[in-house]
């Protein structure tokens, strides 16, 4: 079941510097959101806090809630390995795990699981890489290695991947920067198809795909160099593009900086 993420108060640090200054927002469930705003304004660094890969950068440190309906993300007593289970991530760079087959990096997660059944294992990864709009491409060759597939079929594997464990969010950041335009179509349309189940938020340069796919767009900048990134605003996309509250965010969109 997707879930609605509430963040509030939140900064995040490298060592001793501050990468993102007192960030709240709802994102709500069953809903894509864009975060969008210029290189070095944080918005890889907040997106990791969501499911708390933020802390395994050395030096890396967390001010501030994340609630996942109701539970708060960095309560004492939760698992981040859990939280990585239930708020699940696709990078910019398709990263199959390059030794393993197709249908193995699939299930690989599901193994780790507990799900050792063969039958409860194939059918599991077969709705995945369906899931993924991978599996006719795919289902004559699942023994052979991930690392053989194209760019953006390995991007659609590592979603599969990442689907199969049934997460509630889904982070995704620039998943199509390394992909061409019709894989890069691709994903948007799978996007579409799966924020049905999950709640998902993408992290983008491209602001007609920000414009293409999501709900809601949230606009991050600097101050200045050296200065921590902020939430400048969140709103409903159409407003973000037609008619954003913040001038700076209007800058941003019609390319005058950033
Ligand atoms: N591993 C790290 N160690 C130290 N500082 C880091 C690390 N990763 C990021 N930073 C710093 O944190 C700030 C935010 O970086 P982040 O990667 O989150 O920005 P971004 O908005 O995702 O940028 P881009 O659009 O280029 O991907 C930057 O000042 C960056 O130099
Ligand atoms: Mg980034």
């Amino acid at each position: 079941m997707a879930k609605r993420i509430d963040v509030s108060g939140l900064s995040a640090y490298y060592s001793a510097h501050k990468a993102i200054d007192d960030i709240s927002m709802t994102i709500e469930p069953g809903s894509v959101t864009a975060f969008i705003g210029p290189s070095g304004c944080g918005k890889s660094t907040f997106l990791r806090t969501l499911n708390r890969m933020h802390e395994v950068t050395p030096g890396g440190r967390v001010e501030g809630k994340v609630l996942l309906d109701d539970e708060n993300l960095y309560g004492s007593g939760v698992d981040p390995v859990t939280v990585r289970r239930t708020v699940g991530m696709v990078f910019q760079r398709p990263n199959p795990f390059p030794t393993m087959s197709i249908y193995d990096n699939v299930a690989a997660g599901l193994k780790l699981n507990g799900i050792r059944k063969k039958g409860e294992l194939d059918t599991i990864v077969e709705r995945s890489l369906k899931g993924a709009n991978l599996w006719n491409e795919v289902k004559d060759r699942l023994g052979k290695p991930g690392s053989g597939l194209s760019g953006g079929q390995q991007q659609r594997l590592c979603i599969a991947r990442a689907i199969a464990v049934e997460p509630e969010v889904l982070l995704m950041d620039e998943p199509c920067s390394a992909l061409d335009p019709i894989s890069t179509l691709a994903i948007e349309d799978l996007i579409g198809e799966l924020k049905e189940r999950f709640t998902i938020v993408i992290v983008t340069h491209n602001m007609q795909q920000a414009a293409r796919v999501s709900d809601r767009t949230a606009f991050f900048n600097l101050a200045a160099v050296g200065q921590p990134g902020k939430l400048i605003e969140i709103d409903e996309t159409q407003r973000i593009f037609s008619n954003p509250s913040v001038q700076a965010t209007e800058d941003y969109i019609s390319g005058r900086f950033g």
